[in-house]
């Protein structure tokens, strides 16, 4: 059975029977400088490489193959910025000229194959091109999500020890211009790298001072710069690492490959996306996540798509028919974006009058990832668009869909609340905490059998150790992917909550673990209880409760006030913590650990189970006025 044709059930037979031939015979599509040797080499267990021995460049195959194959005046990228008032498209050959001078301004600033690069922007075409100058001459990039503090910037760029960093004077968000030259700065100078190398783009929204000697301004060096051609590189090399939220406050570097992670997107714009050569393609997403780096650049790119950057929101950029003008502009085929922007786009057109606007004939597909699509999300969706909606579910670490449907191989009868089926490749369990499969039906810990398929991650950046214990320690031979979640007896898939101290705010993946770390460092905290809270628009937010040490006078509000603060100058704006409240304890087993899941459930206002463990129950009345006192429960709706 070939990997392109026939059904769901024959694909993904195909794909478990003899992986070595299955993925070998997609990788035909790409274009290598040498032919692999071995497709899957499992010489260093739990270690897998896919395709050793293969060369060829990621570049190449995102961009120079398709000007040799003849679509060099086919749009490549397209950039839609309501916020900056602008829309500028590439055609393949003139995003390979650009990419190619870019590339050649990082070799004249000593950049080399193996170096690695950070790349610090917001959504301009300018960051895109920045990924493809890397992977040309084997750069090693990592694109850190501009809505981090600086904080959590230096903390990528002591693991990541960048050679250079390529970032921009600023980022545009509605209303306001978000300064990014200062954060670099001070991010710098916390990872103790205030030396390195800088190529900022000056945007004409607000410029910044570049300090000389140490920033070279981007479009003067680019004007200077000699093309670089694409290097030649191992299959097994890094393309790129992305950090990820871990359980404790150090991120993770999720590194990549190029070899399988090319083979595998390439086909997973076929099978999944359904998506063909020329086709527009746009993932509505962000260059700093994991979705914008598979599928605003390497999938669409890998395939020949035509692929849109937008700087924008679902809302109010100007207003909640924004998808629906982008998707008719560009003549877009498949949307892909996080439930939560349906939801946003909801509130404020329940009826989905701004879809009436706009042509919207060529839309065939949306799809939905990021979080959990509860029916509501899905059906909305359905309704307003007409279109198949497509929830599938993976992680940062994966780099492309575990469980989908499949607009390129079948669609399959949709059950509500499922993600649809285990993708080809991916051998999907539930097991119980000894590791025993869990009956269909019943909930249990969401694992991968080892081998995982092309494009996962195949280790953490320079720490073997952390990735085997992270993820292959807990159930040996299998992947933890820190979910949970059933199979019913059709083998539909559903992932309903992490079992980790992970949260979803908004599609982001952030740790309760680490905002906990940043409320105890405040000097007048004796602990303090982080958990995701349900909410109707971001899915859900971070709330806390803080217990204060003995003897502080200082008024609750002004402590409260200043965690506000604190979590948004360590981690970000973009976690969100806005809510916040002092309480006398906090409830505890009898151990001493405290009761996360209680808080959550009062707060959520479900039902309260109240653990056997639990050390003193008269505590749960305080709780549930401290809760009260910040509006929860809030019912969704
Ligand atoms: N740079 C600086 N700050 C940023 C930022 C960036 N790149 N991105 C977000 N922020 C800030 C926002 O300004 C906001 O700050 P505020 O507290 O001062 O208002 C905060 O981080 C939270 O941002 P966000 O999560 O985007 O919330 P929002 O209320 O501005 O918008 C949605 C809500 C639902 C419209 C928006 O999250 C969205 O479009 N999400 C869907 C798509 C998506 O991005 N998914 C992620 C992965 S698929
Ligand atoms: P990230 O690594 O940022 O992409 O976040 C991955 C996490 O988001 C997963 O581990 C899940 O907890 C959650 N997630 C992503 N997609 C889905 C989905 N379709 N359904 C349920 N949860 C999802």
């Amino acid at each position: 059975m070939s990997a392109d044709t026939g059904s769901y059930a024959a694909v993904y037979a195909a794909a478990q029977s003899d992986p070595a031939g299955f993925w070998g015979e997609l990788a035909e599509q790409i274009r290598w400088t040498r032919r692999w040797d071995t497709v899957l080499d499992d010489s260093a267990k739990p270690f897998y490489r896919w395709f050793t021995g293969g060369e060829l460049n990621t570049c190449y195959n995102c961009v120079d193959r398709h000007v040799d194959e003849g679509r060099g005046d086919q749009p490549a990228l397209v950039y839609d910025s309501p916020l900056a008032g602008a829309q500028r498209t590439w055609t393949y050959r003139e995003l390979r000229d650009v990419v190619a001078r870019v590339a050649g301004v990082l070799r004249g600033m000593g950049v080399a194959k193996g170096d690695t690069v950070v790349i610090y922007m917001p959504m301009v075409a300018e960051a895109a091109i920045a990924m493809l100058a890397c992977a040309r001459i084997g750069a090693v990039h990592s694109v850190v999500f501009g809505g981090f503090a600086a904080p959590e910037l230096a903390k990528r760029v002591l693991d990541a020890k960048p050679k250079l960093v390529m970032s921009a004077s600023c980022g545009l968000l509605p209303g306001k211009t978000v300064p990014y030259k200062p954060l670099l700065d001070e991010a710098l100078k916390i990872a103790n790298a205030a030396n390195t190398p800088c190529l900022i783009l000056q945007r004409e929204q607000q410029r910044c001072e570049l300090i000389p000697g140490r920033d070279h301004d981007w479009s003067a060096a680019v004007a200077q710069a000699q093309p670089a051609d694409c290097v030649t590189l191992k299959a097994t090399d890094p393309l790129y690492v992305i950090y990820t939220s871990g359980t404790t406050g150090v991120p993770k570097g999720v590194v990549r490959d190029n070899g399988g992670h090319a083979v595998a997107l390439k086909w997973s714009m076929d099978a999944i996306f359904g998506m063909k050569p020329g086709d527009a393609f746009w993932a509505a997403s962000d260059v700093g996540w994991v979705v914008g780096h598979s599928y605003i650049v390497y999938g669409p790119l890998l395939q020949g798509c035509t692929t849109i950057l937008y700087e924008g929101k679902p809302v109010g950029t100007p207003d909640a028919a924004a998808f629906w003008r982008v998707i008719a502009d560009h003549h877009v085929k498949a949307l892909f974006t996080a439930p939560t922007a349906f939801r946003a786009i909801k509130k404020e057109d329940p009826k989905g009058e701004g879809v009436k606007r706009y042509d919207l004939s060529g839309f065939k597909y949306l799809f939905l990832a990021g979080e959990r699509s509860v029916p509501d999300d899905i059906e909305y969706a359905k309704r307003i668009l007409g279109v198949p909606v497509i929830d599938n579910w993976w992680q940062t670490e994966l780099g492309w869909p575990a469980i989908s449907n499949f607009a390129g191989i079948e669609l399959l009868p949709v059950k509500p609340g499922s993600a649809t089926k285990a993708v080809p490749g991916f051998e999907l369990e539930y097991v119980d905490e000894e590791g025993h499969p869990q009956p269909d039906g019943e909930i249990g810990n969401l694992v991968i059998k080892l081998p995982m398929p092309p494009g996962t991650l195949y280790t953490l950046w320079h720490n073997n150790e952390r990735f085997e214990k992270s993820y292959l320690a807990r159930y040996p031979g299998y992947y933890l992917s820190g979910d949970a979640g059933m199979r019913d007896r059709d083998g539909y898939c559903s992932v309903m909550t992490r079992i980790d101290d992970i949260i979803n705010v908004a599609g982001h993946r952030l740790s309760t673990g680490q905002m906990e770390q940043v409320l105890a460092a405040h000097p007048d905290v004796a602990e303090g209880a982080v958990v995701g809270v349900a909410d109707a628009l971001k899915g859900q937010v971070p709330l806390g409760l803080v217990v204060l040490k003995l003897g502080v006078t200082k008024p609750e509000a002004d402590i409260c006030k200043e965690l506000v603060a604190r979590v948004r100058n360590e981690i970000g704006p973009v976690a969100d913590f806005k809510s916040v409240k002092v309480v006398k304890r906090l409830p505890k087993t009898r151990s001493g650990k405290v009761l996360r899941v209680t808080i959550r459930t009062l707060a959520d206002g479900v039902e309260v189970k109240v653990p056997a463990t639990i050390e003193d129950a008269t505590v749960l009345p305080e709780i549930t006025a401290a809760l009260t006192a910040l509006g929860y429960p809030r019912h969704a709706g």
